[in-house]
């Protein structure tokens, strides 16, 4: 590896020169390439061609590994000898990036989009990297990537490129996915997308019911309230309870706006109506939906994610952005989740990049709308665990500063408004040759055709790139397409879902209970992080830092996490969407042979006790249990033996509990697992029995709303721990 205009670096690095040049682009490839006359400086691997988003060090350490190939430099130079025209440019995929796509309408801003998501693709392909990849489509171009591109096929041969589809999962609304016949579902890997009412604030609800998010203040107090009484419950005028519900329905929202005495008192019947209107008109939108689709679903590791929004139309804008909020804001939780209890985040939610075409009107650098706050912290947090976020738009001066300034790549296409050129002056992250600051320039630049920028202090100035040609099918109408178009006018506005029966009043609690359809529930992340988790995730940041990259400790890692265990078939990955058999046993006295025992194989201690911890946090048994309200707190004791009867040990960390006055609640048998639950008024304990050769791991978890009574049972239970 070396940069073409240092020498002396030809001889530190004297074994990759045995590599085979890549090879230049042909200059049909590159039909556009002016002359530049700054001299071009960039991070030039000689066996893969430029290199984006590295430092020479790691570039060193990884060398091809995990690099996507997204285009070629078009541009030349006065000097022959420092010009890197037709040089592959490849961009590093291993280590998070924020990235930012910018042109006018039809520069290739998308398409740049796809050739990202390609590279992903192949990257993984090639087991390089395992991330998850969830692009949010606004305008139906990306579910064609199941395609091979056969429009562009001459292109690609220039290239030296031949066509090819991918598989990817993509995620439509609710209401056009259950009008489509189940062989197109199957065949087109077709999803059902919704979010559940449950997780909209009032703010939120405000955005989706009035375009901008103006609802008066008396509406929102109205929201306000029924969103409490349906969380808590409350009695109708005949004495009659409605019990509360954690998951609920717009349904349930408006038959509390209609049947609760206590709005009834406080708001006039024009406000209700005023309400029940944009309420009904957004459950016809048939996105919003109890259970809801979560992070887990969508960002799976080794799979690429679409989620298209395009089927839902102008209302499209208010869905995507509380989505997007919620897309951010739970994949930061899970990976933080991960620091906390120093558990791997491979099986709670993968390294994730997230692509989000047309994200001004997400992030706006004037007013606010659901996402933006979101987008922000992601863009700011994501990378320190592990995620990405390549955002697009059509006016970079219409995008939050905040934003922007989070990138370490941009790619811009041609811009022509002033603003928008001034914008990007503004916030490239590299030296912007004059050149390139002249409009005529700018504006004149060739669909396809890019400058790029890279914070990396190895690549020193912007430079023009010619995008290389997709693979699969980019855009353009499809069977699909029609069919979405008559899934809408053929499904009548006011049609019931069909997993939504309409219920009467007293089969409320069974319908709550009711699975729904193929959108399984999924535990949420545990409670907000204290400033003691903090503490340890800090602690655990650094040593992720530290061995990121490091493939052996990450070999390593995967091969103790899914140790096997000795009494089953093979482990299968704890994923969320396969669900056990749950067997409720409401007990008053404790029997220890009614006990499963997990028995992991050969684990270090540290390892198994992360391993049981995990279980009580993310079981769906003891989730459901534990984690009833987002004010608790936890404490989570870990109650380990070197060696000794498991039996011996429950009964120590048992009869702890009795003593301090809790009473045993149920025992839950979930998989190979039982779950034994404790109770004394809002404090509700949970734990789990593994071991693993001689080793015993009890972790007991603790959670209640008053923080001294929490941290004196938790002082209780260590209590019983050898000093
Ligand atoms: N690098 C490229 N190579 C070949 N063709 C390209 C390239 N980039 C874009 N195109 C062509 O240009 C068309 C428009 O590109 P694209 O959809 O990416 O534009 P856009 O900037 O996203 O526009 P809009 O603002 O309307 O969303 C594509 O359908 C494709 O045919
Ligand atoms: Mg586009």
């Amino acid at each position: 590896m070396r940069k073409p205009s240092t020498p002396d670096e030809d001889e530190i690095d004297a074994a990759s020169q045995t590599d085979k040049p890549v090879d230049l682009l042909p200059k049909s490839a590159l039909p556009y390439h002016p002359r530049v006359s700054d001299p071009l400086d960039l991070l030039v691997d000689l066996s893969v061609g430029v290199v984006l988003g590295r430092s020479e060090s790691f570039h060193r350490k990884y060398h091809t590994g995990g690099l996507g190939t997204i285009g070629g430099v078009a541009e030349t130079s006065d000097d022959i000898l420092t010009s890197l025209m037709g040089m592959p440019v490849t961009l590093d995929l291993m280590s998070p990036h924020v990235m930012f796509v910018a042109g006018k309408r039809g520069s290739g801003k998308s398409y740049t989009l796809g050739i990202i998501a390609e590279e992903l693709a192949l990257a993984m392909e090639r087991r390089e990297i395992e991330v998850a990849v969830v692009v949010v489509d606004t305008v139906d171009v990306f579910r064609q990537m199941v395609d091979a591109n056969d429009e562009q096929v001459d292109l690609l041969k220039k290239w030296n490129l031949e066509a090819k589809g991918f598989s990817v999962a993509v995620y439509i609304p609710r209401r056009t996915y259950v009008g489509l016949p189940d062989e197109v579902k199957k065949k087109a890997r077709l999803f059902p997308l919704s979010i559940g009412p449950r997780e909209l604030t009032v703010s939120d609800w405000s955005y989706v019911l009035e375009k901008g998010g103006s609802l008066s203040t008396t509406m929102e107090n109205l929201i306000g309230e029924t969103l409490e009484s349906v969380r808590k419950g409350y009695t109708l005028a005949s004495g009659e309870k409605v019990p509360l519900k954690r998951d609920f329905s717009i349904k349930d929202m408006i038959q509390c706006i209609e049947s609760n005495p206590a709005i009834e008192e406080l708001y006039k019947p024009a406000t209700k109506t005023a309400l029940i209107q944009p309420l009904k008109r957004a459950d016809r939108l048939g996105v919003f939906h109890p259970g809801g689709t979560s992070a887990q679903d969508l960002a799976v590791a080794g799979q690429i994610t679409v989620i298209d929004v395009a089927p839902l139309g102008s209302d499209a804008e208010a869905v995507l952005a509380i989505l997007t909020n919620m897309l951010c804001r739970q994949v930061l939780t899970y990976r933080m989740a991960w620091t906390d209890e120093g558990t791997s985040a491979r099986e709670e939610l993968p390294p994730t990049w997230l692509i989000i075409d047309e994200a001004h009107t997400l992030v706006p650098r004037g007013g606010n709308t659901p996402a933006k706050d979101a987008i922000i912290g992601y863009a700011k947090l994501g990378r320190r665990f592990g995620c990405s976020l390549v955002l697009c738009t059509q006016q970079p001066s219409a995008v939050s500063d905040d934003a922007i300034s989070q990138a370490d790549i941009i790619i811009s296409h041609s811009l022509s408004h002033d603003n928008d050129i001034r914008a990007l002056q503004q916030r490239a992250p590299a030296v912007m040759p004059d050149q390139f600051r002249d409009k005529v320039f700018i504006s004149s630049l060739p669909r396809g055709v890019a400058l790029v920028f890279d914070q990396c202090t190895e690549n020193k100035r912007g430079f023009i790139m010619q995008v290389k040609p997709r693979l699969s099918r980019h855009g353009g109408t499809d069977r699909l397409s029609g069919l979405f178009e008559a899934v809408r006018l053929l499904i009548p506005e006011d049609i019931e879902d069909e997993t939504e029966p309409e219920v009467e009043e007293e089969e409320l609690e069974v319908v709550e209970e009711e699975p729904i359809e193929d959108l399984p529930e999924v535990p949420r992340p545990p409670l907000k992080l204290s400033k003691e988790d903090w503490k340890v995730l800090d602690g655990w940041m650094k040593d992720y830092i530290k061995t990121l990259f490091d493939q052996e400790k990450q070999e390593y890692d995967i091969i103790d996490e899914s140790a096997p265990r000795i009494e089953e078939p093979p482990l299968e990955p704890m994923s969320t969407s396969m669900e056990w058999e749950l067997e409720r046993v409401p007990i008053t006295e404790l029997d220890t042979d009614q006990i499963r025992i997990h028995k992991f194989g050969p684990l270090s201690a540290l390892l198994l006790g992360k391993a049981m911890t995990r279980q009580v946090l993310y079981s769906r048994a003891s989730h459901e249990f534990l984690f009833t309200s987002e004010k608790d707190v936890r404490e989570t004791c870990l109650v380990e033996r070197d060696s000794g009867d498991p039996l011996e040990l429950i009964e120590d960390v048992t009869s702890a509990l009795i003593s301090a006055g809790l009473t045993l609640d149920e025992l839950i048998h979930e998989h190979n697992f039982t779950f034994v639950c404790f109770r004394m008024d809002d404090l509700r304990v949970a734990f789990t029995v593994g071991t693993s050769e001689e080793k015993v791991s009890i972790p007991v978890v603790i959670i209640g709303s008053n923080r001294s009574k929490v941290g004196k049972l938790a002082g209780q239970i260590r209590g019983i721990l050898p000093s």
